[in-house]
């Protein structure tokens, strides 16, 4: 082998480990990923030619090809423990008091506060720099040699950096999978049909488990590293200095640990964390208070499996187990039916929850949910709760099947579901009192005809008592009557009708999004209410085609909107509403959710195939800036943005003499923005 040859192989595995470590260690990449990739081509094409140069440690041997038969049992030369936990304020006072007494009243102790990853203890060891064994903690004395899985993991170098490595060096830290990453496994899983990962904690065990290093390789799998077990040579003496060397070597450390001084500190570290929480993209369960310096935990030392020198300062729990006492069926605004399973009360995610949306009836088959059934139940941040799955072992016998009705519950009309849909649903429309209820919630809220005062208790009351059968009912109602209601007294019914009033004049907007239709938000609303130039009319009558060409909206909005209107019940209450109880807007009135830019104020007609980008995008670049996109030409219209084989648009905007803007000079006008 020649010492070029040997030089430009040390190079090139140079070249790939800096990018692995500036990928899975730092997140930030600085060279492009073909640059990666033909390094790594290269590397292996001069491997194959060259089998005597492949060095354990070098970037191609991440993943061995030859499936284990099993595990191999490995000792823990110094045992990995566990952490004592504490659960409020007081327990963590009362463990600084500790540790303060025991080291004869010590002045406010420095701990380095690290969030407590929510994966598996993982040991690695190095020798002279290089990896040579990867374990699990198993119960703390010996785990599972998981050596070939652990060598996939990008973010675990197989030689540390820097040149003076220690002779012997036991890195210890967390493995595991982030809430990206599981949720694009489970993708996957739905995908092939397999069956999914509980969380992400699960998944990351699943992953290590494997006897075939090559499917551990397609799972990602990350690596916090935050102590050291075993060690030949000199280290720092201080915690936090620990971490940085750590970093040194090329291992990636947690990036929210921090050294605080005293109790209130930690509590103000754990508050912070538990607010970022939900935010983070990996899973986290508390906080681990490490003393900082070495002196004082060896002063400290352990009792039984635990070090006194540390405590998990654990977050309230996002799961809990509890039984799902029957599963009922929700109506809602579209006459949408969803299972809502009525659970015993269990606090999770520090509230207590009693019901958990089980979205449809294919879920509720994947997740093979019955009446009786123990159910992992989650509450993470704000998020609604959820079933995340059945604790099968604790299946009772008596656990029944959930069925779908024949009938709607609220209505007793019939219920439907279309072959190629999840959601099943009562299509009584208006005649179902839960879909009347939900129709007028959504025509009232504040980003529709935003009708103060009138809640979700009151439209209930409305509904129930059948003062409103018809939106438009809403506009009849009286004084006299509406004092009658609950907690309705005469002040209150003056308030609610003038609101009522007040919504008559509003934006076309705002009225195409009261109608509920579905796929309409507010700004497909807002798209059609500019793109017919404010013509409510033109809406009515265009057909699919010509609505697909408004920006936002696809083929399915297309179909739901026409559909819409071609019911005659709803071209009635549109006639009746703006004929007769007066709901009117001003044209060009968009509401208030247009912005300010630079095309504010300027309308804009697409037109033909535009190669960078579809229309759709076009149209929103020139709504973000504050700009229409409206349908046809006018004398209005500041200009025609013309792609290939534009047509009699292009015809008429020459005739009217409007400016063109062929692609290039539309992009430029963007890029101006
Ligand atoms: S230190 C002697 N630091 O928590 C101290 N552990 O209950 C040993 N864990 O098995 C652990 N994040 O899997 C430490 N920043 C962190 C941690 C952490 C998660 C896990 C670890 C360990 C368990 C102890």
């Amino acid at each position: 082998m020649s010492a070029s040859l040997y030089k430009q192989v040390e190079q090139l595995r140079a070249r790939i480990r800096q990018y692995d470590y500036e990928y899975y260690v730092l997140d930030q990449p600085s060279m492009p990923d073909a640059e990666y990739d033909r390094a790594m081509r290269e590397l292996v094409a001069i491997e194959n030619r060259h089998p005597e140069m492949i060095t354990p440690d070098s970037p191609s041997q991440r993943v061995a090809g030859t499936p284990l038969g099993a595990f191999r049992q490995v000792r823990h030369e110094a045992p990995m423990l566990s952490l004592n936990n504490v659960f409020s304020h007081e327990e963590l006072e009362a463990f600084d008091r500790r540790l303060k007494d025991r080291l004869n009243n010590h002045s406010e102790i420095a701990y380095n506060a690290e969030p407590k990853l929510d994966g598996l203890a993982v040991s690695l060891m190095y020798e002279h720099g290089l990896l040579v064994r990867a374990a699990t903690r198993g119960d703390g004395t010996s785990g599972e040699d998981i050596t070939d899985n652990v060598r996939t993991i990008k973010s675990v170098p197989l030689r540390l950096a820097g040149k003076k490595n220690p002779a012997r060096l036991e890195v210890r830290g967390e493995v595991f999978i982030s809430k990206t990453g599981f949720q694009r496994m489970n993708q996957e899983a739905r995908n092939k049909q397999q069956k999914e990962f509980v969380n992400p904690r699960n998944a990351a065990a699943g992953s290590l488990r494997q006897l075939d290093a090559r499917l551990t390789a397609q799972r990602p799998l990350e690596m916090f590293c935050y102590g050291i077990g075993l060690f030949e040579g000199n280290l720092p003496s201080q915690h936090n200095e620990l971490l940085e060397q750590l970093k040194r070597w090329g291992l990636r450390v947690c990036p929210l640990i921090e050294l605080v001084t005293g109790v209130q500190a930690c509590w103000h570290y754990y508050q912070k964390i538990l607010n970022l929480r939900a935010s983070l993209d990996y899973e986290i369960d508390g906080i681990v208070y490490k003393v900082n310096q070495q002196e004082l935990q060896q002063a400290l030392g352990f009792v039984s499996r635990a070090p006194r020198w540390a405590v998990a300062h654990k977050f309230p729990a996002q799961e809990e187990i509890t039984i799902v006492n029957k599963v009922e069926f929700q109506v809602g605004r579209t006459g949408a039916i969803t299972p809502v399973a009525k659970l015993a009360p269990v606090f999770v995610g520090g509230v207590t929850v009693s019901n958990a949306t089980l979205h449809n009836m294919d879920e509720v088959k994947r997740k093979d949910i019955r009446a009786g059934d123990s159910v992992i139940v989650r509450r993470a941040g704000d998020v609604i709760p959820e079933v995340v799955a059945v604790v099968k072992a604790r299946r009772q016998k008596g656990a029944r099947r959930v069925k779908l009705p024949r009938r709607c519950p609220e209505c007793a009309g019939p219920i439907v579901q279309p072959q190629d849909e999840a959601v099943a649903r009562c299509v009584a429309g208006f005649a179902c009192p839960a879909q009347r209820k939900g129709a007028l919630k959504h025509y009232a809220a504040r980003n529709a005809m935003d009708i103060e005062g009138l809640g979700d208790k009151l439209v209930d009351q409305l509904i129930d008592n059948q003062m409103v059968t018809r939106l438009s009912d809403l506009y009849h109602l009286d004084e006299k009557t509406l004092s009658a209601l609950e907690r309705m007294g005469r002040r209150s019914a003056q308030n609610l009708l003038a609101a009522i009033d007040k919504s008559r004049q509003t934006s076309l907007a705002r009225f195409i999004y009261s109608l509920g239709i579905r796929e309409v938000g507010e700004s497909t609303a807002l798209s059609l209410a500019e793109y017919f130039q404010f013509s409510l009319a033109a809406l009515m009558q265009a057909d699919e085609e010509s609505l697909q060409a408004v920006p936002d909206v696809g083929p399915v909005a297309a179909k739901y909107i026409v559909e819409y209107f071609s019911q005659k019940h709803n071209r009635d209450l549109v006639d009746y509403l703006c004929n007769e109880i007066g709901i009117r807007w001003t044209e060009s009135d968009t509401g208030d959710n247009t912005c300010d830019g630079l095309l504010s104020g300027h309308s804009y007609v697409l037109t033909g195939t535009l190669n960078s980008m579809s229309r759709d995008v076009a149209g929103q670049l020139i709504r973000a800036q504050g700009g229409k996109v409206v349908a046809s030409v006018s004398k209005k219209t500041t200009a025609l943005i013309a792609g290939d084989k534009a047509g009699s648009k292009l015809k008429k905007a020459e005739k009217l003499g409007i400016t063109i803007l062929d692609e290039q000079a539309f992009t430029a006008l963007i890029n101006k923005c």
